[in-house]
């Protein structure tokens, strides 16, 4: 695996690769890599000739400075995840790499960030613009691969390639999951054993409420949710809402939409998870 640190060689790398004829996949991460990204990566190798994989800790997308000081970074143990799932090229730039000078570019995203992360974390979806932006301007990768845990993320980023005008293809791969249910996120390392323990009343909880949802409102649906979650010690839900999965608008009545999807958000503790499933109605 070739680790590359500087834009323009990277730029160059993945030149050479395209003139000989290969296709490129690129899968955007912020390292503490664990088994959620190596099931995107193993899907990018399956679909492309050549496999970049980005490590960078992007600091216009957090609105907490204590986030960004305490954001898990394992350089070390993210090359050997990479290079054992077959990884072509790490590109590991500096903040100084990346924004020579500050980026002062503000993304007309519209409604899909009004919502839920959106209010939430002001800055949050503009700054993953501006990185996500970069990375494909700098690779010009013919697909990319995103995690469905962040699934606001992805109609963000669908938004952002429609507005530059990318001839990327979006690639959603589903969350990946903890034996228990508790989906994979580079902040679980932060959770406490006893918190790592009730974490998993999230998934719990959601997928119960595939079942009441048969029966109930969507209100009602949102609220059994909630109060689940938060009858744990030290777990508050920030949010939780049923939306359309195109749109991210709120829906009110289960016939709004064919496939609605229910975005959680909660604190365990300090740590800040995130959570989703899919209603099929
Ligand atoms: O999902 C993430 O890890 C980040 O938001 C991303 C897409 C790599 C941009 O920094």
């Amino acid at each position: 695996m070739e680790i590359i640190r500087e834009v323009a060689l990277l730029r160059r790398r993945v030149e050479e690769e395209k003139q000989c004829g290969r296709s490129v996949g690129l899968v955007p991460t912020m390292g503490a890599l664990h088994a959620g990204h190596v099931s995107l990566i193993d899907r990018a190798r399956k679909e492309n000739d050549i496999v970049v994989v980005s490590v960078f800790v992007n600091p216009t997308q957090f609105n907490n400075p204590e986030d960004l000081r305490t954001y898990p970074r394992t350089e070390e143990a993210d090359c050997e995840k990479m290079t054992s799932a077959g990884v072509n090229i790490a590109f590991i730039p500096s903040v100084e790499e990346v924004y020579p000078e500050p980026d002062t570019r503000v993304f007309d995203l519209g409604p899909v960030t009004e919502v839920m992360e959106g209010p939430m974390r002001p800055g949050h979806f503009n700054g993953v613009a501006q990185i996500v932006s970069k990375l494909f301007d700098m690779v010009l990768p013919h697909r990319a691969y995103f995690g469905e845990k962040d699934f606001q993320q992805i109609a963000v980023i669908r938004r952002m390639v429609e507005l530059e005008g990318f001839d990327i293809d979006i690639i959603d791969c589903p969350i990946m999951r903890e034996d228990d249910g508790l989906a994979m996120s580079s902040r679980n390392v932060r959770l406490t054993p006893s918190q790592r323990e009730i974490a998993p009343t999230i998934h719990k909880a959601l997928v119960a409420s595939l079942d009441f949802a048969k029966s109930h409102s969507v209100k009602e649906t949102m609220q059994s949710v909630i109060n689940e979650i938060n009858a744990q010690p030290e777990m508050e839900v920030e949010y939780y809402e049923i939306v359309d999965s195109l749109t991210m608008q709120p829906i009110s009545d289960w016939a709004e939409c064919n496939c609605p999807v229910g975005c959680i958000t909660v604190y365990c503790g300090e740590v800040r998870l995130i959570d989703n499933i899919k209603y099929i109605k």
